[in-house]
């Protein structure tokens, strides 16, 4: 790669694909969305913890020393990846119970009366929270998604922005139609009113580099499990805003102790050691493609997501042409492969078979993909689409390749 601009280097997606277990490639596997694949690295660093520190962490031995280095390691690494300092990530046990935490933590510091803006394009685990509140006095307003489009209108938001909104709940990235939000300038309009943001990232950080600090986002949540980890969530918050949160932990657990109040779970040992394998694949990467790999590891996962971006949207484009070109179809969504406009995530309707017949019938031909409403039910029904058959979703990530996207689509053609 040396004396080749960033631009011109493209993913080794044989490389990528060597990183993770052989049967993952049995099948062109397009639910991504739902869950990603896990490396070897990840798996490595469960099992090496499951071998040499099957004792509690944090004790005077030796095991129990070494047990929560590797936590601490696994818990600093997924900090450093967004730029933010360890006692700002909270690592918990999805990002719906990370969210409801949030919700029920920063209750007590609202009044009755005081509103909160959620809209209807969230995946109901950015959603529920927030309207449960509205049990304990809180004034949940809706901000609708178009019917048409399902997209968000930052001035409809305005309006509906008041000296008594506290926060204004959105996604980064639909689950559905795969579309990417402006985060910062959503961010910034909530801030001039005087209110936070909590967005969830969970359908973006798979795809995009995530850079909390630079969009100013006061909580942002993603599911680790679908960024090439185990089955765990991260949230992000501001260092000031989870002070000030109330604790959901036991009462003698300071409020100093912000990432440790905020999982009322206890720490998932394992887990959170085997998350340093997320960071090790992403240096793995950056190694593979990169002569001047940068030494900070914020740096290194820039640069190798810069690489899966632009390897998306090829796959993506792959997509969007069959799906623009094809009678019959509705794509919910916008109809662009743009790296900047859209995650590789695509979810249509077909006039002539259920979502279910082509999801079923994809299957045959070893192509994964699903149908259904994905948790975004109130997306889904908002946009007039019966909530049981739903959509049919067909999420890539970059170790798909372009042959096997061109399967998918050829699939498609023969049982649309
Ligand atoms: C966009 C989005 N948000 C939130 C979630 C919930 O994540 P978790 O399973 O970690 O609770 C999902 C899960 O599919 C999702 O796709």
């Amino acid at each position: 790669m040396f004396g080749r601009s960033k631009q011109e280097i493209t993913l080794n997606v044989a490389f990528c694909r060597d990183q993770f277990p052989a049967a993952c490639w049995n099948w062109a596997f397009f639910e991504n969305a739902g869950g990603s694949y896990v490396p070897h690295s990840v798996i490595k660093r469960l099992t090496d913890y499951m071998t040499e520190c099957q004792v509690q962490p944090g004790g005077p031995f030796p095991s129990s020393q070494l047990a929560q280095q590797r936590m601490d390691e696994g818990h600093r690494n997924m900090a450093e990846m967004i730029g933010a300092d360890v006692d700002e990530v909270v690592i918990g046990p999805s990002t719906s119970m990370n969210i409801d935490v949030l919700s029920r933590s920063l209750r007590p510091l609202w009044n009755e009366g005081d509103e909160v803006i959620v809209t209807n394009l969230n995946h109901e685990a950015n959603s529920g929270p927030w309207r449960r509140l509205a049990e304990t006095g809180i004034r949940v307003v809706e901000w609708p998604v178009n019917p048409e489009t399902a997209q968000l209108d930052i001035d409809l938001l305005d309006r509906l922005l008041t000296d008594k909104t506290r926060l204004v709940a959105f996604p980064h990235v639909s689950n559905i139609t795969g579309d990417i939000n402006d985060v910062k300038t959503i961010t910034r309009r909530v801030h001039e009113a005087g209110a936070l943001v909590c967005v969830d990232g969970v359908a973006y950080a798979p795809h995009r580099f995530v850079d909390v600090k630079a969009w100013d986002a006061d909580f942002y949540a993603f599911s680790l499990y679908k960024t090439y980890g185990p089955h765990i969530g991260l949230l992000y918050g501001k260092k000031g805003l989870l002070l000030e949160a109330k604790s959901r932990h036991h009462y003698f657990i300071p409020e100093t102790a912000t990432s440790y109040k905020m999982n009322p779970a206890g720490p998932q040992h394992e887990i959170i050691a085997s998350l340093s394998g997320i960071s090790d694949y992403i240096t793995a990467v950056a190694g593979e493609h990169l002569d001047d790999a940068p030494n900070d590891l914020f740096a290194r996962t820039r640069a190798v997501y810069d690489l899966f971006a632009r390897h998306e949207a090829d796959l993506a484009k792959i997509f969007i042409d069959w799906a623009s070109n094809k009678d019959g179809i509705r794509l919910i969504g916008r109809e662009t492969a743009d790296a900047d406009e859209r995650a590789p995530t695509f979810s249509f309707v077909s006039e002539k078979k259920s979502s279910a017949e082509i999801a079923e019938a994809a299957a045959n031909h070893k192509v994964g993909i699903r149908h259904g409403d994905f948790y975004a039910k109130r997306l889904v029904e908002a946009l007039g689409i019966s909530g049981e058959d739903g959509v049919v979703r067909c999420s890539m990530a970059h170790y798909n390749t372009l042959d096997e996207a061109k399967l998918l689509v050829e699939t498609l053609d023969k049982v649309v």
